[in-house]
């Protein structure tokens, strides 16, 4: 059945008031829309821990640093309302922007630390835009569990802290990434490749797998990532923004995979910038 979708904030309020009166627990899956399996696996695992399910789907100008970016946006709102129709969805909400930013709107959340780094130098006011939208979005659903992709590990953090810091009672729970047979992390941007351009994306995990490998047996993180780079270079990547190995909990910077690590690759092919991370675990 496909969920009905909500485009007002009182529409919405209605129907959370009545399940919070019911004793329902909601989940909420925060999206910005051109769903793949990725996505999927958070409604999925949503379902699974809530009684009930609220899928937004809001491509949120104020994440976006790059005004093409935001233009070019896939929005498939049909399609995505048939793919939620197999997970048992309750409401796809998808906001009016007025609803989300009024006129006048003049607040911005930004979390220190955890933003310094990694993505947040090299896509200025992403993570504000994303911790805004969020904050608004659990606020808006009152939903007692939200439900983030590991693939971006950096924002699953990023929203927790901004939760917890802000007292917004709500549970962040982290997924695994869904990644196609060849390893490649799912993302709506792999669409953008070429048949080459994928060849090469696909090469990115096994690189990074491989890395992991010799990380957990200990050896040091500097030299290995040299090669990882030389390796990504030769394998068709045009740029490799970063390589980083970095705490699991604080992602502070590690010299080796010394306690629960995580590395972190970013890299264009193709034209396209590509990011993913796995865990290392020292063995
Ligand atoms: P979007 O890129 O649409 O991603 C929505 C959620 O899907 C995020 O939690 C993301 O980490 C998760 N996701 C994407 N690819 C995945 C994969 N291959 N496996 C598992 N999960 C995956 O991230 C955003 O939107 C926005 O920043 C948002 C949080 C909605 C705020 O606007």
């Amino acid at each position: 059945m496909i969920a009905p979708i909500l485009r007002s904030l009182a529409e919405l309020r209605a129907k959370t008031n009545e399940w919070h009166r019911n004793g329902e627990t909601i989940g909420v899956v925060p999206t910005m829309g051109a769903l793949h399996e990725g996505h999927l696996s958070l409604a999925q695992a949503a379902k699974e821990g809530c009684d009930r399910v609220i899928v937004t789907i809001f491509v949120n100008p104020k994440q976006f640093n790059n005004p093409e970016d935001l233009t070019n946006y896939p929005r498939t709102e049909h399609e995505d309302a048939q793919k939620l129709s197999r997970y048992g969805v309750d409401v796809i909400y998808v906001p009016d922007p007025q609803d989300i930013y009024p006129d006048g709107f003049s607040t911005t959340v930004s979390v220190a630390g955890l933003t310094d780094m990694m993505e947040g130098p090299f896509r200025p006011g992403h993570f504000e835009g994303v911790a805004t939208v969020v904050a608004k979005l659990f606020l808006q659903t009152q939903a007692d569990r939200a439900y983030f992709g590991e693939k971006d590990y950096q924002q699953l953090l990023v929203v927790r802290r901004m939760a917890r810091d802000l007292n917004i009672p709500i549970e962040v729970i982290g997924c695994p990434t869904v990644r196609e047979p060849s390893g490649l992390a799912m993302s709506s941007r792999n669409l953008l490749l070429s048949p080459e351009g994928l060849k090469i994306a696909a090469l990115m995990n096994e690189i990074m797998r491989q890395l992991a490998k010799d990380l957990a047996a200990g050896k040091d993180f500097v030299t290995l990532a040299q090669d990882a780079k030389a390796a990504l270079l030769n394998a068709g990547f045009t740029e490799v923004e970063y390589i980083d190995l970095r705490c699991a909990e604080t992602l502070e910077s590690l010299p080796r995979a010394s306690k629960p690590a995580r590395l972190f690759v970013t890299a264009w092919a193709d034209g396209v910038r590509l990011i993913d991370n796995i865990p290392v675990n020292p063995a």
